[in-house]
């Protein structure tokens, strides 16, 4: 306690003791009239000296009851238990201030919550004399603040509940609407007298509404960041260069349309498909907010940070900025505050979904990049996609090759188990696969394909297995048949739910539902080179 005082805690006057401050006496005026501030002495033992009219008014004591107690008499039971009062006049002493903000108690044992100060007072040799403490009662600023919190958590929680109401209500209306469409179909299809045209016709317009309802599933997913992710390594000046032709005939020749796209190539890691929808969704309401006509400017750079937003802080980090400015109809504050919501949208019925820019800000996001916007009433608008910056792989823009050709299915034939609860979903894949030459074996669970393994002494080349079923998981089952049957081939088909990420699925070939025949060729394709 004899350390050297800070040169703020000195009273510049030659004490001895706190009983000399009683000359003192237009300081002590001073001090007891105070009546918001409880303002007293401390010895350097922690035992109150003075006492104050402020102190009197909310610590509820009069001078003689508490001047000699010791100060831990206003903490509460469980800060004195942890050693606090001791504590705050150690460090105190040792730096000249303590500061700090919690809960005291009144003579009468109800809380308060304080802003307290103590200063340590030495004296002209450095010696230490005492403390000057200082509290403020804060609760009610302490209440307003966590009134003022409460009330904002709420009404974020209403904003939220209003945006999954819309979204429910979107995806109930779009799928009702498909669902009408197929469910017709059916319908008429029953009729075995109709005509082999028309019959084709219901057919494919059940096939072209499952696709789209697949679309729609994939725009969700995407919004939500639980989208399979293919990402390669491109160029994006190139990618750009690619959809230069596609942009104009989206646009229309109202549009001018103007390039600036960088000298030295920048590469991104992420999905190219994905990257080009959410460029083409951009450029799509770029061209709604230009209706008589307009210039769209789509501008690549590098930057060395992401820049901070009302959201985010600045990111350190290289990135490829794609920015598409247009010179539209702008937003105003409260539309630009909610477009990336789902089913948000302006337009009239018909004209827009409002899933355009969640597919984008969900892609972004998930790829590990930034969204910004900047747009004002009338005066146009910028989004700009951030995508971290990546070093070519030697092997960009690989592309798949897809087929159609079949033939070479034909001379191989493999056994597939297919285990799939929901019976529709598995008689249809089955006589897919059969339909494409295989031979399928259909079963309803986990333990079913275990016995069909077993009796089959394990002659499957592969076993494509629904992730989520009860009683035994896709998982679960893939996990058994690879120690069990290491030769067989197992791949996980999951509609998409949390539990299907890439790192849960391990090991295994994921095949994401709904089942089109191009994955299920790739899938035998996947056997053949395996067994090549
Ligand atoms: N460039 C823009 N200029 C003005 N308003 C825009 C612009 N881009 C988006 N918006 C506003 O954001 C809303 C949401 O856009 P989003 O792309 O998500 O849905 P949409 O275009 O309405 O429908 P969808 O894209 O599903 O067909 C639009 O309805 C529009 O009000
Ligand atoms: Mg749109």
């Amino acid at each position: 306690m004899s350390s050297p005082a800070p040169a703020s805690s000195i009273i510049d006057i030659n004490l001895d003791s706190l009983t000399q401050l009683d000359e003192v006496y237009r300081y002590r005026l001073l001090v007891e009239a105070v009546q918001d501030y409880a303002i007293y002495l401390l010895d350097p033992d922690g035992y109150v000296r003075t006492w104050n009219l402020g102190a009197q008014r909310f610590k509820g004591y009069a001078p003689s009851e508490i001047i000699g107690k010791h100060f831990s008499c206003f903490y509460t039971e469980e800060d004195r238990a942890a050693g606090l009062p001791a504590r705050a006049l150690d460090v105190a002493a040792r730096e000249g201030r303590f500061e700090s903000e919690g809960w005291r108690v009144r003579k009468d044992g109800t809380r308060f919550w304080t802003s307290a100060v103590i200063d340590a007072i030495r004296n002209t040799h450095g010696t230490l004399i005492g403390f000057a403490k200082i509290t403020r009662d804060i609760t009610g600023q302490k209440q307003a603040a966590e009134e003022l919190q409460l009330a904002r958590e709420s009404l974020h929680q209403a904003q939220k509940m209003e945006a999954i109401g819309r979204l429910t209500g979107g995806v109930a209306h779009d799928f009702n609407n498909l669902l009408t469409v197929i469910r017709g179909a059916a319908e008429m299809l029953r009729n075995t007298n109709l005509p082999a045209a028309k019959r084709m016709r219901y057919v494919d317009a059940i096939a072209k509404t499952a696709d789209r309802a697949a679309h729609l599933t994939k725009q969700l997913l995407a919004y939500a960041r639980q989208q399979p992710l293919h990402p390669t390594t491109f160029e994006v000046g190139r990618c750009i260069e690619c959809m230069k032709e596609l942009f104009r005939a989206t646009t229309g020749s109202s549009i001018e349309l103007l390039y600036s796209l960088p000298a030295r190539p920048c590469y991104v890691c992420a999905d190219a498909n994905q990257l080009e929808t959410a460029l083409l969704n951009i450029v799509i309401n770029a061209r709604d907010a230009m209706p008589d006509g307009g210039r769209l400017t789509i501008d690549v750079s590098t930057v060395k940070f992401l820049p901070a937003t009302d959201h985010d802080p600045a990111t350190p980090g290289e990135h490829v900025a794609i920015r598409v400015t247009d010179t539209g109809t702008g937003m105003p504050a409260d539309v630009r505050d909610r477009i990336f919501e789902p089913f948000y949208t302006t337009k009239p019925p018909g004209r827009g979904t409002g899933l355009g820019l969640s597919q984008v800000i969900g892609f972004v996001t998930q790829s590990g990049g930034r969204v910004d916007v900047s747009s004002d009433e009338g005066a146009g608008t910028s989004f700009t996609l951030y995508l971290p910056l990546a070093e070519p792989a030697g092997y960009e823009d690989l592309i798949s090759s897809g087929t159609d050709d079949l033939s070479w299915l034909k001379p191989v034939q493999y056994r597939i188990l297919v285990v799939e609860d929901n019976k529709d979903v598995g008689e249809i894949v089955s006589s897919m696969l059969n339909d494409m030459g295989q031979r399928s074996t259909l079963v309803n669970s986990g333990g079913a394909a275990l016995d069909a393994l077993q009796n089959e002494g394990g002659a499957f080349d592969l076993v494509l297995t629904d992730i989520v079923m009860p009683e035994m998981s896709g998982l679960e089952l893939a996990r058994t048949i690879k120690t069990r049957w290491p030769k067989v081939k197992v791949m996980l088909a999951t509609g998409c739910n949390p539990a299907l990420s890439r790192a849960d699925a391990g090991s295994f070939d994921l095949l994401h539902k709904p089942y089109s025949k191009e994955a299920l060729v790739q899938v035998i394709e996947s056997l053949k080179t395996r067994q090549a």
